[in-house]
C-alpha cells in the first residue's frame, strides 16, 4: 500500500475529524486539541495519506529536555494493520531527531493491547505503569502547604520516597510524563510547583500546578509521596487551592497498583504504561 506521510495542512482537519470522532465510545480528545497542536511551533501534526485521502495522524511535541513526546496516533479503522501507525511514528521521530530529541516517549492505556504491539514493534520499551485519577468536586480543607524553595531539599526529599522509585522518577505534565531529573528539580522549584507538608518526622511532598490542554483547564497533582495521612491532607489542600483558582477538574498521577491515596473525590483511575525508545 502506497502511504505518504507529510505534515498536516489546513485542508486535513475535516477528513481527520470524521474518523477520530468515533475512536472510542465517548469520542476522542483530538477535535479539542487539533487547532492548538496545529498552531504550536514546538510540535507537528503528521498525516498519512492514501490516494490523496488522510487515513491517519499523529502528533509530536518537542520537550526542552531533549525528548520527543508522541501522542494522538489515530488510524482510520479501514486502514489499520497495514503499517500506517508505524510509518507515522517513524516519520515523527525523524522530525524529532532533527530538533535535537535523543529520546522518544509516549503513554498508552494498559488495556490498549492492540496499540502496545504496534508501539513495541517500533522498538519502544515499557518504563513504568501509573494511574491517572480525576476529581470534579471541590473538597474541604482549611490548611495550607508551604512551597519548597530549596531545590536540593526538594530533590533529596522526593528521591527518597517509594513513589519516586515506583514512578521511575517521572511526573505527569499536561498529559506527558517527564523525568524530574531531566526536567530539573531547580526548574520545578523555581516554577513554584513543589509543595510540602511536615510535622515532626512525618511529611508529604507533591509536584503540582495548573494547566490546560485544548479547552480543558485543570489542576494537576503530578506527583505525590510521603506519609499516608499527610499525603491525603496535602492532596486536599492542593485540590482546594486549584478549585479556588477557578478550575473545575483536577488530575492526580499515582503509581500503578500502589494507589496509596484513597480519596473518594478522586475516581475513574486510568491505568497507563509509559514507553520509551
Ligand atoms: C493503535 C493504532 C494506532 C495502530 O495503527 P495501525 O496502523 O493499525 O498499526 P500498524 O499497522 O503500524 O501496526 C499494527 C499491526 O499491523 C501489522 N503491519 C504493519 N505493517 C503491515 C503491512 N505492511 N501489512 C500487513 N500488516 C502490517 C503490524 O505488524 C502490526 O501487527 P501485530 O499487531 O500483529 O504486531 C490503531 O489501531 C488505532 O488508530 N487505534 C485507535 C486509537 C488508538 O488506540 N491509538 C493509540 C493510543 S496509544
Amino acid at each position: 500500500m502506497n502511504i505518504i506521510v507529510r505534515e498536516a495542512n489546513l485542508n486535513d482537519k475535516p477528513a481527520i475529524m470524521q474518523f477520530v470522532s468515533k475512536t472510542w465510545s465517548w469520542g476522542d480528545y483530538i477535535p479539542d486539541v487539533w487547532d492548538e497542536w496545529y498552531r504550536d511551533r514546538n510540535g507537528r501534526i503528521f498525516v498519512a495519506e492514501f490516494n490523496g485521502l488522510p487515513v491517519g495522524m499523529n502528533h509530536i511535541r518537542y520537550l526542552e529536555e531533549g525528548v520527543g513526546w508522541l501522542e494522538g496516533v489515530r488510524v482510520h479503522p479501514d486502514f489499520r494493520g497495514r503499517g500506517v501507525a508505524t510509518a507515522l511514528g517513524e516519520h515523527a521521530m525523524q522530525y524529532g531527531k532533527r530538533l535535537g530529541a535523543t529520546k522518544f516517549r509516549l503513554i498508552s492505556a494498559v488495556k490498549n493491547i492492540v496499540a502496545h504491539r504496534q508501539i513495541m514493534r517500533m522498538g519502544m520499551k515499557e518504563v513504568c505503569r501509573f494511574s491517572i485519577l480525576r476529581c470534579e468536586q471541590d473538597v474541604e480543607s482549611v490548611e495550607t502547604a508551604a512551597r519548597i524553595e530549596d531545590s536540593r531539599q526538594a530533590e533529596n526529599l522526593i528521591k527518597h520516597t517509594r513513589e519516586y522509585q515506583a514512578m521511575k522518577g517521572f511526573f505527569g505534565d499536561r498529559w506527558a510524563m517527564r523525568s524530574m531529573q531531566e526536567y530539573g528539580f531547580k526548574k520545578l522549584v523555581d516554577e513554584g510547583r513543589v509543595f510540602y507538608l511536615k510535622d515532626g518526622n512525618a511529611y508529604s511532598i507533591a509536584v503540582a500546578s495548573m494547566d490546560s490542554f485544548g479547552s480543558e483547564k485543570f489542576g494537576q497533582i503530578s506527583f505525590i509521596a510521603g506519609d499516608y495521612g499527610f499525603a491525603i491532607k496535602l492532596a486536599r489542600i492542593l485540590t482546594r487551592h486549584f478549585f479556588s483558582q477557578g478550575v473545575s477538574l483536577c488530575y492526580m498521577f499515582l503509581p500503578y497498583a500502589h494507589r496509596f491515596l484513597d480519596m473518594a473525590e478522586y475516581h475513574s483511575p486510568e491505568d497507563m504504561i509509559l514507553f520509551e525508545l
